[in-house]
């Protein structure tokens, strides 16, 4: 199957991903899912990215540029497609991204209970600091130094 990453430029764009993913991502237990929101993290430096599938949104993906470092964060797979192996084809994606910008390390966030995550995370030699983030400090961190 053919997929691609397609970087969101402007607020049309990020319009596009919220309709079209408000109830495959209304279960996203990583992200608040709200217009402002990821305006929000657009102005704060975070780039935008919709996973497609044969022009249908699968996912939104985030990456951020910070010293050596690209920080990462995704929402949940669109459920029809959960089990089909695209968390590993984002992976890969910001691995590709970090590479190409000769940075050290990959940093990625989930939610604290997002177990599924963890085993994928673990699965790409990601290992989880102490970290906890978020008002709430439910969001954990995890980071990658790449060889
Ligand atoms: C979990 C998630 C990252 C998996 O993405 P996906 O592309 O659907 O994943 P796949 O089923 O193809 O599996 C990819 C990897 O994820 C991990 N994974 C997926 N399901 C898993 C499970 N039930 N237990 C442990 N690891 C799991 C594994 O590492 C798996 O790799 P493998 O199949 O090579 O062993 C993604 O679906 C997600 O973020 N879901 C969150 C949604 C959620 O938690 N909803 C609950 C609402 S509260």
């Amino acid at each position: 199957m053919k997929v691609n990453f397609k970087k969101a430029k402007n607020e049309k764009d990020i319009k596009s991903i919220l309709d079209y993913n408000i109830d495959a991502f209304s279960d996203s237990p990583d992200f608040k899912w709200t217009f402002e929101e990821i305006k929000k993290e657009v102005a704060e430096g975070w780039e935008l990215f919709s996973l497609m599938l044969e022009g249908e949104i699968m996912a939104a993906v985030f990456y951020k540029l910070e010293g050596d470092s690209l920080l990462t964060k995704n929402t949940a797979i669109k459920i029809t497609h959960q089990g089909s192996g695209f968390s590993h084809t984002i992976k890969e994606f910001f691995e590709k991204v970090a590479r190409e910008k000769g940075l050290k390390k990959i940093y990625h966030y989930c939610r604290i209970d997002n177990f599924r995550m963890y085993s994928l995370n673990e699965s790409h030699q990601y290992k989880k600091t102490p970290k906890k983030l978020g008002p709430e400090g439910l969001v954990v961190e995890w980071v990658k130094t790449l060889k």
